[in-house]
Formats: C-alpha cells, sequence, structure tokens
C-alpha cells in the first residue's frame, strides 16, 4: 500500500545543515502494523509528518497506492489526508466543550453537517473502544486512557486506511498502554486499517507486527 523510497530530511543550521533523515526506506501493506523505535530527537515525528504530508522531504519519494504524496499540491494533500489518514498523537487533543461523541464526530464536520450515518459509525466506534456508555461525557469527566480511546475512535471516523500514531501511550501507565495496543491490534482487524507507530515503550511496540528503530538518520531491524 505504501513505498516510502530513500526520505531525507535536512534543516538548514549555521554550519553545517542539520541531516535528520538519511535515507529511509520502507514498505507497509494493506492492514499491516509498524512500530517505530528509536532515540528522542532521532526524527521519529519527522518521518511520521513527511507520510502524513504535514512536512515535506528534502529528497525521496512516498508512494500511497498510485498517488506520489510529494507531488500533491496542499489541497490535494488536504483531501489524501481526510479521506486516507487518521492522526493519533500523545496528547489527546479532545475540544473539553465537547462531549466523547461530539469529539468523535469532529473529523466529519469538514464534509458538511453531520448525518445519521456518521452517528451510528461514531457510536459503533465509541462501543468498540469501551466507551459507548461514555458518548455523553466531557473530556474531563474522563480518566487519561478513556480520553486517548475517545481520540483513536476519532481517528477512525473517515474509515482511514492508515493511522499514524505518535507516542500515543507516552502520558499513560503500563496497564492502559496495553489496553491501547490490543485496541489498536483490534481496529487493525476490523477496520484493516494499517499501522505506523511511534513508541518508546518496547513492551507495547512488541504487540505490533514489525518493529524498527531508527537511529543516525536510517532505519535497523
Ligand atoms: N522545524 C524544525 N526546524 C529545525 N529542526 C527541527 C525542526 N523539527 C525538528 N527538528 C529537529 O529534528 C530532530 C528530530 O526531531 P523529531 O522528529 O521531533 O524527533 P523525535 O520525534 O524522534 O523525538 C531534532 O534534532 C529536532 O530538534
Ligand atoms: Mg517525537
Amino acid at each position: 500500500m505504501i513505498e516510502v523510497r530513500d526520505i531525507t530530511k535536512e534543516y538548514p543550521a549555521p554550519g553545517e545543515p542539520l541531516r535528520v533523515l538519511r535515507g529511509v526506506s520502507f514498505d507497509l501493506s494493506e492492514g499491516e502494523s509498524l512500530v517505530v523505535m528509536g532515540p528522542s530527537g532521532s526524527g521519529k515525528s519527522t518521518l511520521l509528518n513527511i507520510i502524513g504530508t504535514l512536512d515535506s522531504p528534502t529528497s525521496g519519494s512516498i508512494l500511497f497506492e498510485s498517488l506520489r504524496l510529494q507531488d500533491l499540491a496542499a489541497d490535494d494533500a488536504a483531501a489524501f489526508r481526510n479521506e486516507s489518514l487518521g492522526f493519533v498523537f500523545q496528547d489527546h487533543h479532545l475540544l473539553p466543550q465537547c462531549t466523547a461523541v461530539e469529539n468523535v464526530l469532529l473529523p466529519c464536520l469538514a464534509g458538511g453537517p453531520v448525518t445519521s450515518e456518521n452517528e451510528n459509525r461514531a457510536q459503533e466506534l465509541l462501543d468498540k473502544v469501551g466507551l459507548a456508555d461514555r458518548s455523553n461525557h466531557f473530556p474531563s469527566e474522563l480518566s487519561g486512557g478513556e480520553r486517548q480511546r475517545v481520540a483513536i475512535a476519532r481517528s477512525m471516523i473517515r474509515r482511514p486506511r492508515l493511522l499514524l500514531c505518535d507516542e500515543p501511550t507516552g502520558n499513560l501507565d503500563a496497564k492502559r498502554s496495553e489496553k491501547i495496543g490490543k485496541l489498536f491490534i483490534r481496529l487493525r482487524d476490523e477496520e484493516n486499517v494499517a499501522l505506523i507507530v511511534v513508541t518508546h515503550n518496547a513492551e507495547f511496540g512488541a504487540m505490533f507486527d514489525r518493529c524498527v528503530t531508527l537511529s543516525e538518520g536510517t532505519l535497523h531491524d
């Protein structure tokens, strides 16, 4: 589904440029899950942002099915992100004034008014993440793990093909991290969504299909 080829990313710096990514290549199939580990500052978020069309590489190419991501104009990149990608971050980024179900429905607003099909999908996802009975609760009424599960339901509302997850359990303890890991695996299997998950947590990382480490700007097995 995705072919990442020889991605480099440099930032200008006094003297030598900062070469964060020095040739990153990998493939990911439909419904496959890949974990990226690596020290802080090794470029994991940079790589996810480039795959998510939120940042552009200095060189290299990414093919998503037949779409060459680096050739997309800004509008087309936004449409691609809306249709095909979901994002999960370390912080849940829920809107405090909206209930759980309203937060899950937020990405639908880009396409016009919320439909009853959208509402059914939101309820189905809250059920999958184990929060069916909390749909009308506000984020302040939920625990950290529950908020992150709402954020995961939100990331899935438009049936993305690929979820990009940047340290999704960074704020959670081991027990809650394991629960989130099981949830991602369930979504992979039931919704056939591919996953790229950045984490520092080796135990959490071991739950997924493949694990690679980013260091010195390249990926290692
Ligand atoms: N916009 C930017 N301008 C300059 N340097 C940046 C920018 N974004 C990230 N960096 C640098 O790139 C390196 C990798 O950052 P990042 O991808 O956030 O690492 P990680 O997510 O692995 O901790 C760091 O040294 C960081 O300071
Ligand atoms: Mg990061």
